[in-house]
Parts: structure tokens; C-alpha cells; sequence
């Protein structure tokens, strides 16, 4: 089976100063991160640039959302041309807040996807269910559902992390258990064997996301399918270091 290099990245979602930007420079630069571990950060498009100059060069900057042309009459978006053009060969597509506060639609995100990967940008498509969606029962349906939209635009799938964020574990404190985790990461993992290849299944990341801290990240990065993470509101926190090393 190929090797799976452990990812996790940060999503700092609308957060974030220059000085508090300063400070998690310094303790990205002062811990010791796992050199196991890829890492990239989401951060608010306003600082890309000054966080790619205080970061370490180790830790990766990640834009947030981007649009799906190279420039035009699009107020207020941005291109994954400017995202290279800044130096970032990230960004972060399909997150749940996209889709359900600012109403993208499966569509809309796989547009975006099939564009960034056209521009040569690393991709980290998300995809989860609602709570409702959940209790009735329709996790599987809902992720392949969203994961089959994007799958489809996928030409170069080396250039692509799954995070699997179930909806209602997002900023809520309510984690995912490593076992609820495993079983969507197995299905998902699955999906692609059946829908792509099995070297595709085999070497493609697929992450969790939602309510991941340094007390609740070991028990998940020691599941199976689980290869990394997506964290929110730790990764502003000195101990988004501890989640990074959750395999030492
Ligand atoms: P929290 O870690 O704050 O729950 O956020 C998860 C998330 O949405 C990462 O993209």
C-alpha cells in the first residue's frame, strides 16, 4: 500500500491579526513539529502574504475558498492565479460554511475544484453531513454524494486531501468518536476504490475535521483511514503543535 504522508492542516477561518499571526509563528517556530507530518494553514486571503513571511517555511499557507475563473468582473473573489501568484499552492474548497452559510452548492464546488487543480494548486475538498442528515440516516449518501460531484472534476487526484467534516462536530465541542470517524473514512475510502482506482483509494488522504484538539487527536490518528486532520479553532492555539505530532 502506498505511503500516506500524515497531513494536518489548520483552517484559521475568519480569524486572525497580524499580531495574533505573529504569535502562532512563534509557536509553530519554537515547537517541534513532526517532520512526518505535511501541514498547511487556511488563512483569511487579507494575510496570505504576511503569513507566508512569518511562518515557517515548513508549515504551508492555504487560502480558504477561491473562485473557479482566472479573473473577470467577480467582486470581492479571488483566483487561484493570485494564490500562486503570492507564493500558496493551497487552497481550501467545499468547506461546510461555504456551502451552508454562504449556500455553495455541490455544483458551484466542483467547478471550483476542476479549475484550481487546472492552475496547479493542492486542493483540500471537504465534504459532511448535518446533524438531520445524520439521524435520518444518510451519512454515506450525502458524503458520496458531495465527494462523487467533486470526483468527477478530479484530473490529477496526487493534488487532492479529503476532509471529511461531519457538520454538526464543527466548533460545537462535539467530536467525532474515532470509531464514527473510521467508519465514514472506510466508506469514503471505499467510494474511491470503487469510483476511481484502488491506487487512487490507497493513496489519497482523507482527513477529519470538526472539534479536533490535543486531547481527542491521538485516539483518531491511530484509526486506520484517518490520515491527518482539519482544525479549526485549536490551530490558533499553541496546541495545534500537539495535533501535529498526534502520531510520535
Ligand atoms: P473546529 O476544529 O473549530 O471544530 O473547526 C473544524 C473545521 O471546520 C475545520 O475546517
Amino acid at each position: 500500500m502506498p505511503e500516506r504522508k500524515f497531513f494536518v492542516g489548520g483552517n484559521w477561518k475568519m480569524n486572525g491579526s497580524k499580531s495574533s499571526i505573529d504569535g502562532i509563528a512563534k509557536f509553530l517556530s519554537d515547537g517541534n513539529l513532526d517532520p512526518n507530518t505535511e501541514i498547511v494553514v487556511g488563512c483569511p486571503s487579507i494575510y496570505m502574504d504576511y503569513a507566508i513571511s512569518k511562518l515557517p517555511k515548513n508549515v504551508k499557507v492555504s487560502a480558504q475558498n477561491c473562485y473557479k475563473v482566472p479573473s473577470g468582473a467577480f467582486t470581492a473573489e479571488i483566483s487561484p492565479a493570485m494564490i500562486k501568484d503570492i507564493g500558496s499552492d493551497w487552497v481550501i474548497l467545499g468547506h461546510s460554511e461555504r456551502r451552508n452559510v454562504f449556500g455553495e452548492t455541490d455544483d458551484l464546488i466542483a467547478e471550483k475544484v476542476a479549475h484550481a487543480l487546472s492552475e496547479g494548486l493542492n486542493v483540500i475538498a471537504c465534504v459532511g453531513e448535518l446533524l438531520e442528515e445524520r439521524e435520518s440516516g444518510k451519512t454515506q449518501e450525502v458524503v458520496f454524494r458531495q465527494t462523487k460531484k467533486i470526483a468527477d472534476k478530479v484530473s490529477d487526484w496526487s493534488k487532492v486531501v479529503i476532509a471529511y467534516e461531519p457538520v454538526w462536530a464543527i466548533g460545537t465541542g462535539k467530536t467525532a468518536s474515532p470509531e464514527q470517524a473510521q467508519e465514514v473514512h472506510e466508506q469514503l475510502r471505499k467510494f474511491l476504490k470503487e469510483n476511481v482506482s484502488d491506487e487512487v483509494a490507497n493513496s489519497t488522504r482523507i482527513i477529519y475535521g470538526g472539534s479536533v484538539t490535543a486531547a481527542n487527536c491521538k485516539e483518531l490518528a491511530k484509526k486506520a483511514d484517518v490520515d491527518g486532520f482539519l482544525v479549526g479553532g485549536a490551530s490558533l492555539k499553541p496546541e495545534f503543535v500537539n495535533i501535529i505530532n498526534a502520531k510520535q
